[in-house]
């Protein structure tokens, strides 16, 4: 992921903030917004776990980053005069915390905040709609969260490429899990399918998933854990099956403080 413009083309369709049920699709992405911004704003206690002295300054970075989307999403609802409801179960299972710091690094941040980032600036930054009183200022905040997010993508896919290097056997189950996780997330967008034709901004939908299916593909490609060429269903399937292991197990270790034990040798007390 190089840049916050965006990558795949709406074609200059939007949403009519006018109309009842486009407020209430819009309302839908916004909510999971401020959901994904509310438990980001507990990466502040990867701190216990931060395996440096820089990863203890990005987390602390990134939480204050966190609080202030979660307020700058607020204040967009309030702009737009609008309710938010209640996060999705595929956004609530996608953003959970894990402890485990090698699928913290890639589900977290890698993976899950590069698919944030592609609904801020590829979908919300093109189509909420100019014309509206409100949108030239939320789309200046949008963009300052994207290249925040940006930052916290960057960061995930370093920590992916350090975890690998150590442990090179996680690579099947990374790939794994990110088979799953490009099965899951198409279901967000069930509830909209019924009425994608003749939307301008949904019937873009199947193109834009396919757009991210790509993209997420190549990003594991280029981290070195997905192979080049997508293997058959029994391999993908015991890939999966490791994949979920893996989590099973996450759920079931606890953080582990390091800088204790490594702070002489970080601040350069080296003897
Ligand atoms: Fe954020
Ligand atoms: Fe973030």
């Amino acid at each position: 992921m190089a840049n916050v413009e965006h990558e795949y083309d709406f074609q200059g369709a939007s949403f009519d903030l006018g109309d009842e049920r486009d407020r209430e699709i819009v309302g839908f992405i916004l909510s999971q917004a401020l959901f994904g911004e509310a438990t980001g704003v507990y990466c502040g206690q990867s701190l216990y776990a931060a395996r440096s002295l820089e990863a203890a300054r990005f987390y602390v970075r990134q939480a204050r980053q966190e609080l202030n989307h979660l307020e700058l999403f607020a204040d967009i609802f309030r702009l737009l005069e609008m309710q938010p409801v209640p996060g999705h179960w595929v956004i609530r299972a996608m953003s959970s915390h894990n402890h485990y710091y090698p699928l913290k690094v890639l589900m977290e941040h890698a993976i899950g905040e590069g698919m944030v980032l592609d609904i801020f600036k590829d979908v919300l930054l093109q189509t909420l709609p100019e014309d509206h009183p409100q949108v030239p200022a939320i789309k200046k905040k949008l963009a300052s969260v994207c290249r925040e997010e940006l930052e916290h993508v960057q960061w995930g896919e370093q920590e992916t490429r350090w975890v690998l290097s150590q442990s090179p056997w996680l690579a099947t189950p990374f790939y794994g899990i990110l088979e799953l996780q490009l099965a899951f997330a198409p279901l967000i967008l069930k509830p909209f399918e019924a009425e994608s034709q003749g939307h301008p901004v949904l019937s873009h939908l199947p193109a834009f998933l396919e757009h991210v299916n790509q993209r997420v593909w190549r990003q594991g490609q280029e981290l070195g854990f997905v192979p080049q060429q997508r293997p058959g269903p029994l391999k993908r399937l015991w890939a999966m099956g490791c994949g979920l292991a893996l989590l099973v197990r996450s759920q079931l270790s606890s953080a582990r403080s390091t800088l204790d034990k490594t702070y002489l040798a970080e601040l350069g007390f080296t003897r």
